[in-house]
């Protein structure tokens, strides 16, 4: 199977997308995993820049989704045995729509071939012989070789990796799909941890593998994928979040009736009209809309770019009972970023089903209750003769009737059906007894709210989102609008002339033992160094000139503005902390310490090498 070529969306700025993609390679954000080998496709490395940046990324979403919010993190393996599979409906259905072009074999997701010819923004939910006469009635082609694909048989395609579990044969295993699952297999460790106390949640960063039909736009459709997940476990009848903390949130939705009404645009709300409106029907999925939606601000996501659209019926995964998906706009186009989920009691009831009855949590009652319980004895020497191989499914389904509807034993006989078959049963067989006994609470299934977060997909809109191109004193330069927090650099230091080394150096030293992240550079001008840094998104130069030796000054750049400060060195590391923390911003510094060169940021400071 060859796998096709990555489409530019409509209205993309193919050009700045390219340049993009290729500062990403050039200057370590990431790149084709084994270039040297052909690669394979769908599998990316990120080089040193694109590593911190993805590492600060999972670091602030464990602050937000764990620390913030008291939920715990746990580390559970990639590989896990089928029968967990089979019991979560991947193996039956997490499949994507695979047509096939029989001039030259290559590999496409129908749907997405759909989405790109014909009107139709989410063709996913749809029927594959609907694809099948679309891509029929649109007359799409093969985008890699332009053979027509009418005809082609759409199938469903399995998108999970199977590897055998021990020597030979072994037994078989998949790569997980989704992090969630390591989650749910070990709840009941995991609720005992809690002391079954609901809510409880639990969040897990990690990998996860999808064998996609075709991957595409280098790091937002991968086959090995970063996930950051959060499975919060609640009462189904228990009280919903305290929703002051995110209430004023802004959140832009497109609910699934606007887009039934054909609308594509998402209307301005806050978190507190949402869920007074009944806009979002679960108050936990409405609390996490918004503590995403301040959260994607704060790493540097667009908010104008960034909406929250509802999943339309035939749409959702199947374990979702409704869905929200965090979308960005990256060239033009609509991209997944995240999907707030409400999988009601999907998971654990089918856990429960195919493992044990451990995957529930015991509810006291606030008094305890006393109830009446009917249990049969079915005489065996009687229903034997009379039913012969069904006589002990009979005796079952008397005993859950008597727990059902035990009024139905009252009667003189009684019906229960066995696999489609009526037996009327004398109860004169059965001997009914009724217990009056104290119950002090009873076994539920909670229900899961999942946040569920794409690393790389994020990196990616980050990088999309703080892309410039602009001119300063007549050069074009390209920046990285980073925000600080995020930044795989905080600072870089510069020597300006060869006598400022030393002092330079030790500067790096001093704010590397306080955990900045600082580079040092001391090659080429200072202008040069000035747009490598620009470029790799580093927020602040620092440059030591021969006025230090002489105030104990430097000079503090910043990179949007390329405005500078002349600031003491000992208040460097205080300044960089508030910096970073959003406890200032340039402009406050500006007000401050002396401003150097005009100060309006077009004409930086002077200097020998110039900018
Ligand atoms: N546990 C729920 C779950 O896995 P999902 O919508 O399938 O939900 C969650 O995945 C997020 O993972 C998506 O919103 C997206 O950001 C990211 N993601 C999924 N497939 C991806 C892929 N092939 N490449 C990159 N990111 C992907």
């Amino acid at each position: 199977m060859t796998e096709n070529p990555a489409p530019a969306p409509e209205g993309a700025d193919v050009d700045v997308r390219e340049r993009l993609v290729e500062l990403a390679k050039r200057r370590g954000f990431f790149f084709r995993t084994a270039g040297a080998y052909g690669g394979a496709a769908g599998f990316y490395t990120f080089g040193p820049e694109g590593a911190a940046l993805k590492r600060a990324v999972e670091n602030a979403w464990r602050d937000r989704f764990a620390v913030a919010e008291g939920n715990v993190e746990i580390d559970a393996p990639t590989v896990l045995p089928e029968p967990v599979f089979e019991a979560s409906g991947h193996l039956d259905t997490f499949d994507d729509m695979l047509v096939e072009c029989a001039d030259c074999g290559t590999s496409h997701r129908a749907d997405h071939l759909v989405e790109d010819h014909a009107d139709i923004e989410e063709a996913e939910g749809l029927p594959p012989e609907e694809i099948e006469s679309l891509i029929r009635d649109d007359e799409v082609a093969c985008p890699a070789c332009g053979a027509a694909l009418s005809g082609e048989p759409v199938e469903d395609f399995n998108l999970m990796f199977e590897t055998a579990i021990g020597p030979g044969s072994g037994s078989p295993g998949y790569l997980r799909p989704e992090t969630a699952q390591g989650i749910f297999v070990d709840f009941p460790r995991l609720a005992e941890y809690a002391r079954g106390q609901l809510p409880f949640g639990v969040t897990q960063i990690g990998r996860a593998y999808r064998n996609e039909i075709s991957p595409r736009r280098s790091i937002l459709r991968v086959r090995e994928l970063t996930q950051a997940e959060l499975e919060l476990f609640v009462d189904p009848e228990g009280g919903g979040p305290d929703l002051a903390g995110v209430a004023d949130a802004e959140l832009r939705l497109l609910s699934a009736e606007a887009q039934l009404d054909g609308e594509s645009e998402p209307y301005e709300t806050t978190v507190r009209e949402a869920v007074d409106a009944g806009t979002v029907g679960n108050e936990w999925v409405a609390y996490y809309l918004g503590v995403a939606s301040e959260w994607y601000e704060s790493m540097g996501v667009d908010p104008d770019r960034l909406r929250f659209r509802q999943h339309v019926a035939g749409e959702r995964a199947h374990y979702a009972v409704d869905c929200w998906d965090a979308e960005s706009e990256v060239d033009g186009d609509w991209v997944e970023l995240a999907g707030v989920a409400d999988r009601g009691d999907y998971d654990l009831s089918k856990h429960r089903e195919h493992a044990d009855e451990r995957f529930s949590v015991f509810r006291q009652y606030d008094e305890a209750r006393t109830v009446e319980r009917t249990d049969v004895d079915p005489d065996m020497s009687e229903l034997g003769p009379r039913y012969g191989g069904d006589a002990e499914a009979v005796a079952d389904e008397l005993r859950a009737l008597a727990g059902r509807d035990p009024e139905t034993l009252d009667g003189e006989s009684v019906t229960v059906t066995v696999d489609g078959t009526d037996y009327q049963v004398d109860t004169g067989h059965v001997e009914v007894t009724t217990e009056t006994t104290t119950e002090t609470g009873e076994h539920v299934v909670p229900h899961v709210i999942e946040p569920s977060f794409g690393v790389d997909r994020l990196v990616y809109t980050l990088l999309d989102h703080a892309y410039r191109e602009d001119e300063v004193e007549g050069e074009r330069r390209t920046s990285l609008a980073l925000d600080p927090s995020v930044a795989p650099t905080l600072a870089a230091v510069f020597p300006l002339t060869d006598g400022e080394r030393d002092r330079a150096e030790a500067i790096v030293a001093e704010l590397r033992a306080e955990g900045f992240a600082v580079e040092y550079d001391d090659s080429g001008n200072i202008g040069r160094r000035y747009r490598r840094q620009d470029e790799v998104g580093t927020p602040f130069c620092v440059t030591v000139d021969p006025d230090t030796h002489a105030d104990g000054t430097v000079t503090l750049r910043d990179r949007n503005t390329t405005e500078q400060v002349r600031v003491p060195v000992d208040a460097l590391v205080a300044l960089l902390a508030a910096l970073r923390n959003g406890d200032r911003d340039f402009a406050s510094l500006a007000a401050e310490y002396p401003v150097v060169g005009d100060g309006d940021g077009s004409a930086p400071a002077p200097d020998p090498g110039g900018e």
